[in-house]
């Protein structure tokens, strides 16, 4: 396993673009699959993630081929699938295997969905309770993959989901463009809406709001050019980066800033940092904008509630930044986190102790109080890009070196990660 060592900066500065959004390339690769006709994708995630949605559909017969003009799928409609002669490989891809576990479920054949360790762990039953509700069968060892998911015709529901999670809300919209009738899904807060504005592209109009979102079937797709944006998830490591290293400034181009993942930039505004937005077109329904950040004071935050779904990803790296504001930052109401790649909310506490930071893990979040200095230490990053990428700026900021072990995962979302953090650090 490659451990990377992370030496302090004095300064980051640039102007670059980050890769194409992960949550947009999955759905971008499993719509134009659904579609009738040949659809291109410009832009699309080079992460590991998505090559994994890309394998399982082509072993479900979509023909997938990379061009100079981009990504081409070959859509042949939504019952334009074949069984795969073997089981599905997700990887460590939570969005794979719940999205396209609501296609397979439609499909007149059985499906294996598996994944790696990380993925065998995370709870399934989220997806299986509405899929079984719509008619499918799935087996599988409490509630986890793999998942053996005999499809067939499907009808609509009404659903609550308990959770606010994109992927479930997708998986149920998904299965719902088959199914006779309007599929409707409402959660505790609104989670994040890219099918539903992706759905547009392809001629297929989803309803949503605030409330919830919900799909007219059956629905006919059509083939359409697709373009992604940078990846707000992946520019947050570089917006804290700026925010904490003095005479410091970085701009990032064309990044998503979809309202229901703009919480990275409400929560840091909210702490004090500097940062601009300038909006650029609407693409597909989705907005994008040049970031830029700079050297700021930071003060503490209360970060809960409808805003979690906002900035879920982004807790890691909020929490390094939280070491440096003044006062004591809370994180409430992010229990989910502890189900994500690693438990996240230990792996933090953990690792930031261990350079020092005032944290405290609870229930459902974290205790912060700063500002602390931080200083190097061993980083065990539990195979999550996530919490490598966080801690590879935290080693930024901190004195002496950081090791971070098997760093190698930030491939999962994000390629060329340190590569692009040498360019831009300043010593
Ligand atoms: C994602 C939704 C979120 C997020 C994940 C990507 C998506 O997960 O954490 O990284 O693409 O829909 P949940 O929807 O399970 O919370």
């Amino acid at each position: 396993m490659a451990d990377i060592l992370i030496q302090p900066a004095r300064a980051i500065q640039g102007n670059f673009s980050v890769p194409g959004d992960k949550s947009i390339s999955h759905r971008a690769l499993i719509l134009a699959a659904m579609a009738e006709g040949k659809s291109t994708i410009r832009g699309l995630s080079d992460a590991r993630d998505v090559a994994s949605t890309r394998a399982c559909l082509e072993a479900l017969g979509i023909k997938i081929s990379t061009t100079r003009a981009g990504i081409t799928v070959t859509g042949k409609g939504k019952h334009g699938f074949r069984a795969a002669k073997q089981a599905l490989d997700a990887g460590n891809s939570g969005s794979t295997i719940r999205m396209l576990a609501g296609v397979v479920a439609a499909q007149p054949f059985t499906t294996t969905l598996t994944g790696d360790d990380s993925l065998r762990r995370r709870p399934m039953r989220r997806i299986i309770e509405p899929l079984e509700q719509m008619g499918a069968h799935i087996e599988s060892d409490g509630f986890k993959a793999p998942l053996v998911i005999q499809g067939g015709p499907l009808h609509s529901i009404d659903y609550a989901s308990t959770v606010a999670s994109a992927q479930v809300k997708s998986c149920i919209l998904l299965a719902g463009l088959y199914a006779n009738g309007t599929t409707r899904v409402t959660e505790p807060s609104p989670s994040r809406d890219h099918t539903e504005r992706m759905l547009g592209a392809f001629g297929v109009t989803a309803r949503f709001s605030q409330a919830g979102a919900g799909v007219q079937g059956p629905a006919t797709l059509h083939a359409c050019d697709l373009e992604v944006p940078g990846d707000l998830s992946s520019a947050a490591f570089f917006l804290v980066a700026a925010s904490l290293l003095a005479e410091s400034e970085v701009t990032i181009q064309q990044v998503s800033v979809n309202p229901t993942r703009m919480g990275i930039c409400d929560a840091l505004l909210a702490m004090g940092s500097m940062i601009q937005m300038t909006p650029a077109a609407l693409v597909q329904g989705e907005p994008r904008a040049d970031l830029t950040a700079r050297s700021s004071r930071l003060h503490a935050a209360s970060l809960g509630g409808s805003m979690i779904p906002r900035i879920l990803d982004e807790i890691p790296i909020l929490a390094v930044a939280a070491t440096q504001a003044h006062g004591v930052t809370v994180v409430r109401d992010a229990g989910e986190l502890r189900l994500k790649e690693s438990d996240r909310l230990a792996a933090v506490a953990k690792n930031l102790q261990a350079m020092g930071a005032n944290i405290r893990e609870t229930r459902d979040g974290l205790i912060i109080t700063g500002p602390t200095p931080l200083h190097g230490a061993e980083i065990e990053s539990f195979g999550d890009h996530r919490i490598a990428m966080a801690f590879a700026i935290a080693g930024l900021i901190a004195s002496g070196e950081t090791l971070i072990k098997e760093s190698e995962c930030v491939e999962i979302s994000f390629p060329g990660f340190f590569e692009l953090l040498g360019r831009l650090r300043q010593e």
